[in-house]
């Protein structure tokens, strides 16, 4: 086992009703706000209100920082980093899901640099201070609420790239699940492919950490037998509660703790399809991380054979792959491009793109070869 360190300092708030804290932990920071959110699913489930209603019980001063997209853009953070430099917020309040929350964590270290949101990106700043950062989180997939990583896309350059760093950890996570009653089923279902491919992520990391491998079991055991259920039955709260609290685990640390890292492949190969055709993220992962341990059968198939023998009972590495694919098959996400509207005519730019922005493995190198194969086997 590696040496490790766990501090993750995010407060997290679960449960019903939880943002009835929000005010006064937002006064404990500062009354001038900044909130941050999406393109306006707030406004129609009543959120904003709720949120609103906590602010003004604080008197606080508040500007707003709207439309965020998902798969968010370093465009948007620039555009909010300027309105933050003249308000000068003491803390910033993301309202949303992953899309939101990272976007504000960049906000956060950008608003008192000198420097622009993709140079942080790209670690050609370092920022040493961030203004503190409160989430309210609206969808259970990235884990963002208590992690220090943000993913941001830059048109221009065309990349789609991970940051961490642990000045972003939100100071404050509010986790109702009711607030997730909203979202629709086809975003419920890439959430769960999400959390587990986090779990699989750090499963197939290096280094030996065996409680952290049935970390990794129990996480994508809670989501294949809830998830399923909660497709079914979208507002009920204790399934709700139950994905939710997997996601944030599947991604706060718990699952990689011993190991030297992640391997982190897949979602390089998923960002580029996100970047390329606007794809949703989890739906990028159901059909990338098929494809991808289609390509390690051969080279971990006692790896992939552990996972499945305490997921699935399964009892070799391709009973397993099948396993996982049947899983996402069975909760309607996407196994193959042309469920995503990507064509086998697509299949040369997207070797390019890949090249070009050097997906990879931490862990497990990938080659030319190995990205021309992986791209053939997501059709
Ligand atoms: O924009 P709004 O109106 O908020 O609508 C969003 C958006 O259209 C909607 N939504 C969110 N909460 C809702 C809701 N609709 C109804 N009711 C609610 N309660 O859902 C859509 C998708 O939202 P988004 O925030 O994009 O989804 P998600 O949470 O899956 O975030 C995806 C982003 O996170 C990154 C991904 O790459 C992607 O850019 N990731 C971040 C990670 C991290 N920071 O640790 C790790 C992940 O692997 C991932 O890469
Ligand atoms: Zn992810």
């Amino acid at each position: 086992m590696q040496n490790f360190k766990i501090e993750n300092p995010t407060v997290l708030h679960f449960g019903r009703n939880v943002v009835r804290d929000l005010g006064k932990t937002v006064e404990k920071y500062g009354r001038k706000v900044l909130l941050i959110y999406g393109g306006g699913s707030i406004k129609k489930n009543g959120i904003y209100d709720e949120v609103m209603g906590q602010l003004k019980q604080i008197n606080a001063e508040v500007i707003e920082y709207a439309g965020i997209k998902p798969n968010p853009i370093v465009e948007d953070v620039n555009a909010a980093a300027e309105k933050g430099k003249q308000f000068q917020p003491d803390v910033i309040l993301a309202v949303g899901g992953g899309s939101v929350i990272d976007s504000a964590k960049v906000l956060s270290l950008a608003i008192p640099c000198e420097h622009s949101a993709w140079r942080i990106m790209i670690n050609m700043a370092k920022p040493t201070t961030a203004i503190p950062l409160i989430t309210v989180l609206t969808l259970a997939a990235t884990g963002t609420e208590m992690n220090p990583f943000a993913v941001l896309q830059n048109v221009q350059t065309h990349k789609k790239i991970g940051y961490g760093n642990p000045l972003i950890y939100p100071r404050h996570s509010f986790l109702d699940p009711a607030f997730t009653f909203s979202v629709s089923r086809d975003y419920t279902a890439y959430g769960i492919v999400d959390l587990i491919a986090h779990a699989l992520e750090n499963y197939f990391g290096e280094g030996d950490a065996s409680l952290s491998d049935r970390f990794v079991y129990s996480i994508i055991r809670e989501a294949m037998e809830y998830g399923p259920a909660l497709l079914d039955d979208l507002q009920n709260y204790d399934l709700r509660a139950k994905i939710m609290y997997a996601a944030t685990c599947a991604l706060n640390g718990l699952t990689v703790f011993g190991r030297v890292s992640g391997d982190w492949g897949v979602h390089d190969i998923g960002h580029v399809l996100s970047l390329m055709y606007d794809a949703p993220h989890g739906a990028t992962l159901s059909v990338a991380y098929p494809a991808w341990l289609k390509l390690m059968k051969g080279r971990i198939p006692d790896r992939i054979t552990q996972l499945g023998k305490a997921v699935f009972n399964a009892s070799n590495s391709e009973e397993t792959i099948s396993s996982i694919e049947g899983f996402f098959k069975s909760i309607e996400c996407p196994v193959r491009m042309n469920e995503i509207g990507i064509n086998e005519d697509k299949k040369p730019e997207i070797l390019d793109m890949m090249i070009k922005n050097k997906v990879n493995g931490v862990h497990y190198k990938l080659s030319k070869e190995d990205i021309g194969r992986v791209v053939e086997l997501m059709y």
